[in-house]
């Protein structure tokens, strides 16, 4: 058998350091689970960036990925947010760019922009709402009918919200790797494995497999079901991090992947060593210049007054 790995030395460390600097580390759900144990907060996109906006700490470290420290960094530019591993992108973030988005709006000049949490700061500044999975459906349900609406970037998200609100969309052709690993066939096979199963799925999934969940949800809202549900046993369609807390918190129920590949290999980018020196060198800081942190902010704060 394996030995386990020790962690907590590391882990003790890093605490007593954001201690010293009057630090908060954050962690985002998908995180490695010695990171999600040693971290204040764990939750999903949304419940990171309303705590970086309400925390007194003087730094974030955030364990996370790039679109989500510069959210951190539009929401409180008074503080310095760090972020764990300077290359720990999104890929799907990266899929479309502010002038990619600047011609879409010219073909469309009546729409309104809804671009999800996973974008770039400067495709935040060219938006008019942002949202995040927890909220999406939410914030296109109150847009005023007859408005046409750009949907950006997540394709398979798109779907989603036009399935929940019956509004057609104008969709960004975007999408995120690890999500679309998960196929029909892997659910299929999972639940044939184990028929009493409960089978939740994040909205980036492939709309098949949207179509046979029996539950869509944020990955904190994947929590919340799973705590409050009288199953046991789940299948869990979204980066297999999120197994680690549901088992933790849940420890009288199972819960499977249906596949091994689903894996972000930005959310793993992140370890206890680089997180200290991250922390110790209050190194990889976020920032950006205040006329595109203003703009971006706008469509953030909107995205609250739509919910
Ligand atoms: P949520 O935690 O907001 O559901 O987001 C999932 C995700 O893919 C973040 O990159
Ligand atoms: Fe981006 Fe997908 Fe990784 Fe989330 S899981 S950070 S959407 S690539």
């Amino acid at each position: 058998m394996m030995n386990k790995v020790d962690y907590s030395e590391q882990q003790q460390q890093l605490r007593e350091l954001a201690r010293e600097k009057n630090a908060i580390v954050i962690a985002h759900n998908y995180q490695r689970p010695e990171i999600q144990d040693m971290a204040d907060f764990t939750g999903d996109s949304l419940e990171l960036s309303r705590l970086a906006a309400d925390t007194d700490a003087e730094i974030i470290l955030f364990c996370g990925v790039h679109f989500m420290a510069e959210t951190a960094h539009i929401l409180s530019p008074q503080k310095k947010v760090l972020l764990s591993d300077i290359n720990a992108g999104c890929p799907m973030a990266d899929m479309i760019t502010a002038e990619d988005l600047v011609k879409m709006k010219q073909e469309y000049p009546d729409a309104l922009v809804v671009a999800y949490v996973n974008t770039s700061a400067a495709v935040k500044a060219e938006t008019d709402i942002c949202c995040t999975s927890a909220n999406a459906a939410r914030v296109v349900s109150n847009i005023p009918a007859g408005r046409r609406i750009i949907f950006i970037p997540d394709r398979n998200l798109g779907v989603y919200v036009e399935n929940q609100t019956g509004r057609e969309l104008i969709k960004w052709d975007g999408f995120c790797p690890t999500h679309d690993f998960i196929t029909l066939a892997d659910i299929e096979r999972t639940r044939e494995e184990h028929p009493e199963a409960v089978l939740l799925a994040h909205p980036e999934c492939l709309p098949e497999v949207q179509a046979v969940a029996d539950s869509l949800e944020s990955t904190s809202g994947m929590i919340r079901y799973a705590r409050a549900s009288d199953a046991r046993e789940f299948i869990i369609a979204t980066e297999m991090g999120l197994i680690h807390r549901l088992k933790l918190e849940n420890p009288q129920k199972q819960f499977y992947s249906p596949t091994k590949k689903a894996i972000c290999p930005n959310m793993k980018m992140t370890t206890l060593s680089k997180a200290i020196q991250t922390l110790r060198e209050e190194r990889y800081e976020i920032r950006m210049d205040e006329d595109t942190r203003k703009r971006a902010l706008a469509a953030v704060e909107a995205m609250v007054s739509y919910t």
